[in-house]
């Protein structure tokens, strides 16, 4: 089969892309061919029994859209005699950034467009640095609309000139430059008798040369897991795409995260058993030993990926709704998802002039470099390094879209240097000691919603009962451990979060923690919930309305909040998410505090505290 080249255009609106695109097919007499088509040449097939795996065909390109962009990259693909393209075509509409993205990660090269009349304008320079974040490697610079300059010779120079300035900083490995004109035709498939001083080549010639082979590539061996096939009851084998290197029957490999190792059995490459496979092929690899493999581990051989939690990314964010700095995404890298925090946003970079920019927030379209935390060991590597290893992107919890991408730039100094020490006492042993499974019980609820009050009364009951127990409260807190947190949305992140680990550290020391925290925020008591552990969390809202709470009233808060002077102050200007699945509602209207701990209590025994 002829080399395929996969490429992306960059322009908007009235740059004339889909004109180039159109003119070149058309002069060409290229030929269309369907998408599925152009998705099996992406070699993404993965076996099933014999079968085709469409859906491990999909999973690849089609991620982006199982995340919900809603986006009109069309993948388009066209052959000539010399070598088969995929083009993805990107509006050049307001989502246009994002969309470009996300075209620009599956592609080798971008072919960007530049209007001759108008020179290097602000976009050009965004495009390039969108292109150069998602790891394109090669550009292809369109000065079209020559026609409109006269076929200026000095114009194309003083705009390659800017370019060649402009591009120095994005490192590709190669930069090629032709004046076109997409209405008229020049220099698209044919050299253009108007253009008589351009030596170069036509952009078709060009596109079906170039090697856009990665010289970089590693020989280790590195296969992502994307899923487990167990067809039947003797074959397990753990498919992929292979994203580097080759790998033959009977080598050793690693699998990461655990770093357990075995032997290669078998390889299958689409239905047809082998003994070895390469990079961009899709295998069913199946091992001697029975090891722990799953959906998201990477196998390797002659590499060493990191394995590790904290690393330091560039970012673009996609999403209407800011980033906040501790807010908690899940992050998918390579075929694995797990929740993580942005740790901090340590500059954001000026798509124009590439300055960094102190910020704690980030909007929509802006680059930024940041410390992300995983919950759990991610397998990556830097982005320069393995391409599939090193980019990810970032998913918000709630609303399922895809918030940012982002490449790995390098792992976190800190992280490497922390080594975590197994003590003697476990929390098992604390436990016992005090005869009491440790349990979180995590209120939330409206200010004056009688969380403190409840909280106040179960703790004396399960001390007469002998329990050893602690209270976190809101108020008490913010007085010591949070004093230096406000209520901003960023705050009040890390006050829960600060919380959830000191929760987790007194279940750890055999604890019953009881909190009373507003914690209006959905998503961050998930997070609270995945820091304290599932098993040991009890969430209870106290559901008392709005009206009621403010008709008590008891610290004069709501007052003040309707009359303006405690801003962001919840349900009145900053959100409240009631819980969608608490463990336990509390109604506390019309009862009394007697009452409402009797059925808590009731309530509490049947969870197992
Ligand atoms: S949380 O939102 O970060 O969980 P937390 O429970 O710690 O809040 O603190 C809430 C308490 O702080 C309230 O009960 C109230 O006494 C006080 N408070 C002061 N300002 C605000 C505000 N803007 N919003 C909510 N509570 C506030």
């Amino acid at each position: 089969m002829q080399s395929l080249l996969k490429f992306i255009t960059c322009g908007s609106v009235d740059d004339g892309k889909s004109t180039l695109i159109g003119h070149m097919l058309y002069d060409a007499k290229l030929i269309f061919a369907d998408q599925e088509k152009a998705l099996e040449l992406d070699s993404k097939v993965g076996s099933n029994d014999g079968g085709i795996d469409y859906s491990l065909l999909l999973d690849g390109l089609m991620a982006e859209r199982e995340q919900g962009i809603t986006i009109d990259v069309a993948y388009r693909y066209f052959t000539s005699d010399r070598r088969s393209f995929i083009v993805a075509d990107t509006p050049g509409h307001e989502e246009y950034t994002r969309n470009m993205a996300v075209g620009a990660s599956f592609a080798d090269l971008a072919v960007i467009l530049v209007d001759a009349s108008k020179g290097v304008l602000v976009q050009t320079r965004r495009h390039s640095r969108i292109c150069a974040l998602m790891g394109i490697r090669h550009v292809v610079y369109a000065i079209n609309k020559m026609d409109l300059v006269d076929y200026d010779e000095g114009t194309f120079d003083d705009i390659s000139v800017e370019i060649e300035k402009m591009a120095t900083e994005y490192n590709f490995e190669t930069k090629y430059l032709i004046p076109v004109s997409a209405t008229v035709g020049d220099n698209i498939t044919k050299i253009s008798p108007r253009m008589p001083w351009y030596h170069g080549k036509t952009l078709l010639a060009y596109l079906e040369e170039i090697d856009v082979s990665d010289k970089m590539a590693q020989d280790g061996f590195v296969l992502p897991v994307q899923r487990v096939s167990r067809p039947n009851r003797e074959y397990r084998g753990f498919q992929g795409q292979i994203a580097a290197g080759e790998i033959r029957t009977g080598d050793e490999i690693t699998v990461l995260p655990s770093g357990n190792t075995s032997r290669v059995k078998s390889i299958y490459n689409m239905m047809e058993k082998t003994d070895s496979a390469f990079a961009g092929q899709a295998v069913s690899v199946e091992l001697e030993d029975e090891i722990d493999v799953s959906r998201g581990c990477v196998l390797v051989k002659g590499v060493k990926p990191n394995v590790g939690k904290m690393f330091t990314a560039r970012i673009l964010w996609m999403d209407d709704v800011k980033l906040v700095e501790g807010k908690n995404y899940y992050l998918k890298i390579g075929t694995l998802t797990v929740p993580a925090i942005i740790m901090n946003i340590k500059h954001k970079i000026d798509v124009n002039t590439g300055a960094k920019i102190k910020t704690e927030r980030l909007f929509k379209n802006e680059i930024a470099v940041c410390d992300i935390a995983c919950s759990d060991p991610v397998v990556y590597d830097k982005f320069s390094v393995q391409k599939d290893l090193g980019c990810f992107i970032l998913i918000d919890r709630v609303t399922n879209m895809t918030s940012a991408c982002g490449v790995v730039e390098h792992a976190l100094r800190r992280e490497g240097n922390l080594t975590w020490h197994e003590m003697d006492i476990t929390r098992e042993l604390r436990a016992k000691q005090k005869g009491q499974t440790p349990k979180t019980i995590w209120m939330t609820g409206l200010s004056g919603a009688g969380k403190s009050t409840l909280i106040n009364e179960l703790e004396k009951r399960l001390f007469a009962q002998g329990k050893h127990t602690m209270i976190l409260d809101g108020d008490n807190v913010r007085m010591g451990l949070n004093k230096n947190l406000g209520f901003k949305e960023v705050d009040r992140i890390e006050n829960i979060r600060r919380v959830s680990e000191v929760a987790k550290l007194m279940n750890d020391a055999g604890l019953i923690v009881l909190t009373s925290f507003i914690s209006p925020f959905r998503q961050d008591r998930r997070s609270a919930r995945e820091v304290i552990g599932n098993d040991n969390f009890i969430e209870v809202y106290v559901s008392t309305s709005l009206e009621e709470c403010e008709k008590r009233d008891v610290k004069g808060l709501y007052k003040k909040a309707r009359s303006g002077e405690i801003p962001n102050f919840s349900g009145i200007s900053s959100p409240y998410e009631p819980p969608k699945q608490p463990e336990i509602t509390i109604d506390t209207a019309g009862q009394t505090v007697e009452e409402s701990v009797d059925y808590l209590l009731k309530e509490l025994e049947k969870l197992g505290c």
